[in-house]
C-alpha cells in the first residue's frame, strides 16, 4: 500500500519543505521506499538535493504538459544521495501552469492519476506544496490521504491556516474522500511570548487537529539544507530530529 501525504500551508516560510524533507529522510532510513514530490515552482526541495530547477529536463511539469502516463512519471524520477529516497523535481516552468492550463477541466486530478501509475514502487510519497493557491495545490489536495499543515508558532500564523481551511472546503465539495488533517506547530521557541501565545491560541481554536507536540527551533535545519541530505542523516540526535521522529510515530499510529 502506497501512502500519500501532502504538506501544505498558504503561508510562506513556515517549515513545509523542512517537514517534507525530514519526514521523508526518516522513512527512507527505516527502509521505506520514499518519494518526495516538489510542487513549488521555486524548487526549494529540488535545490536541496542539488538539482537545478532552472534547467531540469524531466519534472512534475511533464505530467501536466504531456499527460500522466507511466513513462512520463518514471522518467521524471530522480535519485538522491540517500538510499530509498527519490525525488520528482520541480521546474521553473511550473510557474506558467495556471495560465496555460489552469482552467481546463480535469486538470485537478493529473497528479493523483500520475502517482497511481507508480503502483507499488513506493511505500510513501510526500508532496511539498507552494504557498500559492493554484492548480498545483489543488492537485496535491486531491491526491493525498493525509494533509500536514505546518504552522509557525508566531503572531499572524493563523491567517494562512484560515485560508488553507477555506481552500480545503472548496476542494472537498468536488471530492469523494477527504484527507485527514494534522496541524504541526513549527519553530517553537518556549522563551518567546509569540511562540507560547500562538500555540495556545492554535490549540484553543483547532483542538485535536493540532499535533500534541511541537517542532522546536533548531538552527541545524538550515545547515542540513546545504549538504543535500535530510537532517537525520547528519545529526540523528538533534532536537529537531527527535521532534520529527515523534511526529512520524504519531502519524503512523
Ligand atoms: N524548526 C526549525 N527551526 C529553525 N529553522 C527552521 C525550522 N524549520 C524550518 N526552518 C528554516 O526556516 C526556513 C523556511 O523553512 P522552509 O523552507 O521549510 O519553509 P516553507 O514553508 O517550505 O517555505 P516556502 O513557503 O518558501 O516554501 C528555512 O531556512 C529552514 O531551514
Ligand atoms: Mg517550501
Amino acid at each position: 500500500m502506497m501512502h500519500i501525504w501532502t504538506v501544505a500551508n498558504q503561508k510562506g516560510g513556515v517549515g513545509k519543505t523542512t517537514t517534507a524533507v525530514t519526514l521523508a529522510g526518516m522513512l527512507a532510513q527505516q527502509g521505506k521506499r520514499t518519494l518526495l514530490v516538489d510542487l513549488d515552482p521555486q524548487g526549494s526541495l529540488t535545490s536541496y538535493f542539488s538539482y537545478n530547477p532552472d534547467d531540469i529536463e524531466d519534472s512534475v511539469y511533464n505530467l501536466f504538459a504531456s499527460g500522466p502516463s507511466t513513462s512520463n512519471v518514471i522518467s521524471a524520477l530522480h535519485p538522491t544521495l540517500c538510499d530509498n529516497l527519490w525525488l520528482l523535481p520541480s521546474s521553473v516552468v511550473l510557474a506558467t501552469l495556471d495560465k496555460e492550463i489552469g482552467t481546463h477541466p480535469g486538470m485537478g486530478l493529473v497528479l493523483k492519476k500520475s502517482l497511481g501509475r507508480l503502483e507499488n514502487r513506493f511505500d510513501f510519497i510526500l508532496l511539498d506544496c507552494t504557498p500559492v493557491l493554484g492548480i498545483l495545490m489543488i492537485n496535491a489536495l486531491a491526491a493525498c490521504e493525509k494533509l500536514l499543515i505546518p504552522v509557525q508558532t508566531e503572531f499572524l500564523a493563523l491567517k494562512g491556516l484560515e485560508r488553507m481551511y477555506h481552500t480545503l472546503d472548496m476542494v472537498q465539495h468536488s471530492q469523494k474522500s477527504v484527507p485527514s488533517k494534522c496541524i504541526v506547530p513549527t519553530m517553537y521557541d518556549q522563551r518567546t511570548r509569540a511562540s507560547v501565545d500562538s500555540l495556545h491560541t492554535l490549540r484553543a481554536r483547532y483542538g485535536n487537529e493540532v499535533w500534541r507536540e511541537k517542532i522546536p527551533v533548531d538552527t541545524k535545519f538550515r545547515d542540513a539544507s546545504k549538504l543535500g541530505k535530510p537532517l537525520s542523516y547528519l545529526h540523528p540526535r538533534a532536537r529537531g530530529v527527535l521532534a520529527y521522529e515523534q511526529l512520524l510515530q504519531d502519524l503512523a499510529a
